[in-house]
């Protein structure tokens, strides 16, 4: 591997102008998630089975994995002329592990001010279709948004987009979905693209105008349905403000036939398909999702043996997010029977005011294993590698590779890398770098 070729002076010396951030890490206690081949995502048996180094380095320039190897061999490598040079940050991550940084595949961090409100109703006993009959849940969050402006959703979304990167967050994807009118979904759409200008993470904007009915269209859905195909659907398509497009495909919320409609429509608006599927019932999303070859279909408490057959040889990540489910009490996805049937498996957050206030991945880690069952090697591929096939990023991030963005995590002094899901509720994370920064 050449580096800076064509960028050296005579001497050997790099000049200044061209120095870009080179970063040297060095006794790596375990670099994790090694990936050389690239592979797009990581499923069954395989899952099991966590590629690393031991007592490695790690060397970082324009902001992409330039290379990395043991420290033994350290000494005979080219890297061993950044060692100690100006314009070089050298870390010594003496008992600390190096791993990729979380892709989140499935967020909805757009939203005004929060609802725990309705979460002291949800404690005195009230169910979630309880509080959104009292004009709770998601109308309520589409409600607040109606009047909030672009700056204040954007400094809120910036908040959270900052806490998740200091836990370990280096990619997010961001539904729309709180609007339910063009106009609406249409301001939180460029609130995100603004997100996209203003943070380092690598950001996916998702559009779910099909997220819940707004009251108005009570009696007529249909008549929203309609509206989100021939309004909102090429609106959005116009701006690009979306990369994406999803529904809540559940009982009480979009049917079959209408998520088909939906999809079919933004797919030849060049959407591709991510849905929100089988969390409340067997709503048959898992199905309409493969047969549209979403990117993903998630939640996923209700899958069954015709939900793992109709995923199996499909293109779709099955993504579940344990922090939904932990806060709404719900049943738990059978993630070990689709890893043990040979499927993949995601890991998001979903963080959002009403379901998941949460955007922790490092607890999403720990959920996966107490209540998922899933093991240490396996939720680390949930929320890396096959959380960045998820939202379309796997191949720029989710492993330790040469050329791929450099957003890593050192992570504190720890024993063994199940002591991230193990220890769960306190934060691992001691640095994150994103594109090559710290
Ligand atoms: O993913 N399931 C649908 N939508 C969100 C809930 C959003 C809310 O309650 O505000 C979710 O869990
Ligand atoms: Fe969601």
């Amino acid at each position: 591997m050449t580096l800076f070729s064509g960028q050296q002076a005579c001497d050997g010396t790099i000049p200044k102008r061209m120095q870009t951030m080179k970063i040297l890490i060095r006794n790596i206690k375990a670099l994790l998630q090694i990936d050389e081949q690239k592979r797009p995502l990581v499923a069954g048996k395989d899952m099991s089975e966590l590629p690393l180094l031991e007592n490695a380095f790690l060397f970082i320039d324009e902001g992409v994995i330039k290379g990395y190897g043991s420290m033994n061999d350290f000494a005979e490598t080219e890297f061993v002329r950044f060692s100690g040079r100006d314009g070089v940050h050298e870390i010594d991550a003496a008992g600390k592990m190096v791993m990729p940084a979380f892709c989140d595949s499935h967020t909805h961090i757009v939203y005004d001010g929060s609802r725990e409100i309705e979460y002291i109703d949800k404690i005195r006993g009230l169910s979630y279709e309880e509080i959104a009959k009292r004009g709770g849940g998601i109308l309520n969050s589409a409600k607040r948004m109606q009047d909030a402006s672009e700056l204040q959703l954007v400094e809120q979304a910036m908040e959270r987009l900052e806490e998740i990167r200091r836990l370990g967050t280096g990619a997010v994807e961001i539904k729309s979905g709180y609007g339910l009118t063009t106009e609406t979904e249409m301001k939180m759409l460029r609130v995100i693209r603004k997100l996209k200008e203003l943070s380092p993470l690598t950001i996916k904007a998702t559009f779910l105008g099909a997220h819940a009915v707004p009251a108005e269209y009570k009696k007529r859905q249909g008549d929203y349905v309609d509206k989100i195909i021939e309004e909102m659907i090429p609106m959005v398509a116009g701006e690009e403000l979306a990369d994406f497009i999803d529904v809540f495909c559940d009982k009480g919320f979009f049917t079959v036939e209408e998520t088909d409609r939906i999809l079919m429509a933004g797919m030849k608006h060049g959407l591709k398909p991510k849905l929100h599927a089988n969390e409340l019932d067997y709503s048959g999303g898992i199905q309409v999702g493969v047969k549209y070859d979403a990117l993903s279909v998630d939640h996923l408490e209700f899958t069954g043996d015709d939900e793992i057959k109709a995923l199996k040889g499909s293109d779709t990540m099955p993504t579940l997010l344990p922090g939904a489910a932990f806060f709404l009490e719900m049943i738990w996805p059978p993630a070990r029977k689709m890893i043990d049937s040979g499927l993949p498996v995601a890991m998001a957050s979903d963080y959002n005011p009403g379901s998941s206030p949460s955007g922790n991945m490092q607890f999403v880690m720990s959920l996966g294993s107490v209540k998922m069952k899933m093991l240490p090697e396996e939720v680390i591929h949930a929320v890396t590698q096959n959380g960045a096939y998820a939202m379309g990023v796997h191949d720029e991030l989710g492993s330790i590779a040469i050329g791929k963005k450099a957003n890593l995590i050192i992570t504190k002094k720890i024993p063994t890398y199940a002591f991230m899901p193990y220890a769960y509720g306190s934060n691992k994370v001691e640095q994150v770098i994103i594109n090559g920064k710290l």
